[in-house]
């Protein structure tokens, strides 16, 4: 009897650990979309994997603007990046620093989860 207790009691311990999980994940998957702003993905890819934004011609020569793959980014410089706390090479991306906290470790989630 005890055993079983306890046994539907992990069970329900991990189901909650999982759906908290998948949760976040979705929620992450959908600011990384979508940030109140423009999306993340639009500049880095959909996977975080970065891409050739766009470029110009200078001097006769293509210069082209790419965002760099983010999928290994950490907490502090996503962070840094987001509130633009560092001189970017080049300040296209957007500030977004409104978003709080738990909406950055839900985009942090997203974009390791696509590694
Ligand atoms: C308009 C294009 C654009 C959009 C939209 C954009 N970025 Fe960026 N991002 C860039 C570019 C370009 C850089 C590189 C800046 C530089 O030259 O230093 C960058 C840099 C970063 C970096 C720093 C990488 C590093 O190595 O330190 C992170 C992290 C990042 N972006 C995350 C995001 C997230 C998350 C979003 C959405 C909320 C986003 N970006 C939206 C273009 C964009």
């Amino acid at each position: 009897m005890l055993n079983k207790l306890l046994l539907l009691l992990i069970a329900s311990f991990l189901l909650a650990k999982n759906s908290w999980f998948i949760t976040n994940l979705e929620y992450g998957k959908m600011l990384y979309n979508n940030p109140r702003g423009i999306s993340c993905a639009k500049c880095h890819g959909i996977k975080g994997k970065g891409k050739t934004v766009t470029h110009y011609i200078k001097n006769g020569k293509k210069i082209y603007i790419k965002a760099p793959n983010i999928q290994d980014i950490d907490l502090n410089r996503l962070k840094k990046a987001l509130f633009h706390k560092y001189k970017p090479k080049n300040p296209i991306m957007p500030v977004y620093n409104y978003l709080t906290d738990e909406e950055i470790e839900a985009i942090l989630l997203y974009l390791r989860s696509k590694k």
